[in-house]
Order: structure tokens, then sequence, then C-alpha cells
């Protein structure tokens, strides 16, 4: 966490979280669906940044800062303060908070997930009140099913709705190419449009990848179950899984979550380059790359 002293502001990347692995092993009675996910968090994210104010605000810049709700009481940003004030008995904090959106939303990568989680971390910092881990935890999970995960911006198999975490195995140094055809998908809306619920969980990891080709022979054993279901409703989806599928470098690619942002993993000294070419190809899509840890 970044500081500055004189002016006490306190920044951080809320890094995009990406399902490497999707499996949706079945579903509860109460509509949510149970997952087997291998999640990571590329160096690539949304920043917020925390500073003393007179009140609590929001301020909210970036690329896609008119796609979210700005100073609504439903921002999960907000939501975070006052759940977090709540929990911690304490009156609500007078703090700023400026969110640059950098990521797409409703895309699938966990961007406001991630900034509701990086909201609690930094608040945890400012006010020196560090909440017990059970509590944090449960207070992410009132706030979204991918805010817990978030929590803790490293590799993690995410199971149950997403509420059970393990850490997950260390990945090679590599690249990744983050694809959105800045075409909104709704998670209910794939998730009601896939025809399979009970898939079989993820194949045994190992305690770490040590190269791109061995982490591409893993995830060529797993699947993102949600992908035909989404592409159904957003052909685009396709399109982008095509353009990686044209590029030798990309060693391989997905959709994370429920889309519509895919993923390409690759060697990190092709990542740039990989990035610029498909800008140049598709000047209409949100394009991103950088180190997958
Ligand atoms: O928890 P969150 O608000 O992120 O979830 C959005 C929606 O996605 C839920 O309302 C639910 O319809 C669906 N969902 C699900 N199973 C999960 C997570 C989310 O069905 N494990």
């Amino acid at each position: 966490m970044a500081h500055d002293t004189q002016s006490a502001l306190r920044v951080e990347l809320a890094r995009a979280k990406v399902n490497l692995a999707l499996h949706v092993t079945g579903q509860r009675p109460d509509g949510y669906h149970l997952l087997d996910s291998l999640v990571a968090f590329p160096q690539i994210g949304d920043r917020v940044a925390l500073e003393p104010a007179a009140g609590l605000e929001l301020r909210v810049e970036g690329p896609f800062a008119r796609d979210i709700d700005g100073p609504s009481d439903s921002n999960l940003i907000l939501k975070a303060v006052r759940a977090f004030a709540e929990c911690a008995g304490t009156p609500v904090p007078k703090v700023r908070l400026t969110l640059t959106k950098r990521l797409p939303v409703a895309s699938g990568i966990g961007g406001g997930s991630s900034d509701a989680a990086t909201t609690l971390r930094l608040l945890e910092d400012y006010s020196g009140n560090y909440l017990p881990e059970e509590t944090l935890h449960d207070l992410a999970l009132s706030l979204g099913a991918d805010v817990p995960v978030c929590l803790y911006p490293e590799p993690q198999r995410m199971r149950g709705i997403g509420d059970e975490l393990a850490p997950g195995p260390q990945l090679p140094v590599c690249g990744i190419v983050l694809i959105n055809p800045k075409v909104g998908v709704s998670t209910p809306d794939v998730f009601k449009n896939m025809s399979q619920r009970d898939n079989p969980a993820m194949p045994e990891l190992p305690g770490r990848f040590n190269s791109v080709v061995q982490l591409t022979e893993y995830l060529s054993e797993c699947r993102n179950d949600m992908q035909d279901a989404a592409v159904s409703l957003c052909p685009e989806i396709g399109n982008v899984l095509s353009a990686f599928d044209v590029d030798s470098r990309i060693a391989f690619s997905r959709m994370s979550g429920s889309g519509a942002t895919c993923y390409g993993v690759c060697e990190l000294r092709d990542a740039m380059d990989i990035e610029r070419q498909l800008r140049t190809a598709h000047p209409g899509w949100w394009i991103a790359s950088g180190s997958l840890s």
C-alpha cells in the first residue's frame, strides 16, 4: 500500500480477478451455483485512493467512469465503507475515496468486487482497526460472492459459491493479455442460460507451475463451464477467442468469469507487443496486458 505521509493519501491497485479455470459443479437450493475455480490477479486493475475529508465522499474518474453508479448508495465502494463501520462499531469514516475506473464494468474480471475488497483493506490501514479474518471474510461475502477472494490478490482455489478459499499454486513468470469487446454480459443471465450445472471439479492442482507450458497443459484439462452460455448470449466473445487463436505467441486462451472478458497467456516478453498488435487490428476493443502475478 502506497502512503504519502504529507497528505495521508493511500493508494492501491485493485487488481482484476481472472478465472483461469471456472468449473460449475452444482447449484444450491437458493439458486447460487457451486464453483471450483483457479483465480489469479494480474498487475492490471483499477486505482483506489483514500484520504481524509470533511465527510464520506466518492469520486469516480478514468476511462470507464461513466459506466458505473457514481455517488449512488448502490455503489459497492460506499456499501463497503458503511458495512465496515457497522462491523467495527465506529461512525462512518470521513474519507474521500477516488476510484480510477480502468477495468470495464460487468465484464467477468471482478472489477467492482476488487474495488470493494481494496476499499476494506484501505479502511483497515487508515483506521488501524483490523477486523478478525473471519469477520472481514463474512463482511466481504455480504457485498458479493467474488469479494472475499479479492481480499487476497494472489493465486487461489475458490470453491463453494466463491466463499471457500485456499492458497493456489505458485504461477510461472508469464504475461497475460485481457480483451473485452466492450459488451456487458449479465452474470445471472449467463448462469440461467447454462445447460448443465453439475460438472466435474478441477483436476488436482500441483504446488507450483514451473513454466508457461506446464500451466497451459494443466489449463487444457480444465474448462470455463459458463463460456458456451456466454458466447451464445454475446457472439462477439467468439471473435475475441479467435483473435487469440491466430497469434501463435498466445499459449492458451479462455473466457474469465461470466464474460465477456477473455484472457490469453503468453511469455512476459511478448505481452506488450501482442497488446499493441491487437489494438491496431481491433480499435473498438478494450485490451490490456501485464504480468500474470
Ligand atoms: O454475489 P454477486 O452479486 O456477485 O452475484 C451476482 C449474481 O450471480 C447472483 O445474484 C447470482 O444470480 C449469480 N451467482 C450465482 N452463483 C454464484 C455467484 C453468483 O448464481 N456462485
